[in-house]
């Protein structure tokens, strides 16, 4: 397997931005996830009906912003019509949804690490998605300073040939981590392997940390996650990373 790029990890991940305090998935939310001292986000991106890769979680529309529908049916001048913020507070109204370049210059301008995750949702095309998302990242962050994410392994296997893998680390997202999860990291020559912190186990933890780095979606309780950190846990990825602030191993 090639070499991964030397990517420091921090400890801590702002969730869809610092998503426990600002509309997630937006510029606003990256802006105070740097205000709060990440250095990192975990963002997740797809496309509209018109190809624009924006960065958005869910298929439809209704749950972050003040329309409804899918979002495969929009357009970017329509997308751009939707107030993504006042769902979430006042002080957040009037805020638009973000495409891929806009949140890159954002990420590159604040001097930050991305972990994008590539949302492959139900009857979505993940060549179409890999191939419009693998180069515009190529262009715009260095390889020290992100990891492109996804549960759906094609996706990962057409970045994976789209991308030699000292310039592009691939995380490969997991709930529970499978019995195959070697076969799944080395057939993408893996950097990382993210899963669901309250389904993993010590030994299993353990046994992974000793070949990829090992994060943990979604913790916002320190307490309950601490013993994990001595299964070799890398990062933290959390909607609300302040509260591990005095909760981290040396
Ligand atoms: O990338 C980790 C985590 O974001 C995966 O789940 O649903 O929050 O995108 P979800
Ligand atoms: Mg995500």
């Amino acid at each position: 397997p090639s070499p991964h790029p030397a990517i420091v990890l921090p400890r801590l991940i702002a969730h869809r931005g610092l998503s426990a305090h600002a509309p997630e998935n937006t510029l606003a939310a990256v802006r105070a996830a740097h205000r709060a001292g990440c250095d990192w986000v975990e963002l997740d991106v797809q496309l509209l009906g018109d190809g624009t890769p924006v960065i958005w979680h869910d298929a439809t529309l209704k749950r972050c912003s003040d329309s409804r529908g899918k979002l495969v049916d929009l357009d970017l001048p329509r997308a751009r019509r939707l107030d993504v913020g006042a769902w979430f507070g006042d002080a957040f109204r009037g805020e638009r949804m973000a495409t891929l370049q806009e949140m890159l210059a954002l990420i590159e301008a604040l001097d930050m690490g991305l972990n994008l995750e590539l949302k492959v949702n139900r009857g979505r095309s993940a060549a179409a998605l890999v191939e419009c998302v693998v180069p515009t990242l190529l262009e715009t962050l260095p390889a020290q300073r992100l990891i492109l994410s996804s549960f759906d392994g094609n996706a990962l296997a057409l970045a994976r040939d789209l991308a030699p893998a000292e310039r592009l680390a691939l995380g490969v997202l997991f709930e529970g981590i499978p019995r195959s999860w070697r076969q799944r990291c080395e057939a993408l020559n893996a950097f990382s392997v993210h899963c669901d912190w309250t389904r993993l186990k010590k030994a299993q933890a353990q046994a992974i940390a000793d070949e990829y780095r090992l994060l943990c979606y979604t913790a916002n309780d320190p307490t309950a996650f601490a013993p994990r950190w001595g299964w070799g846990v890398d990062s933290v990825i959390s909607d609300d990373p302040e509260r591990f602030a005095n909760h981290l191993p040396n």
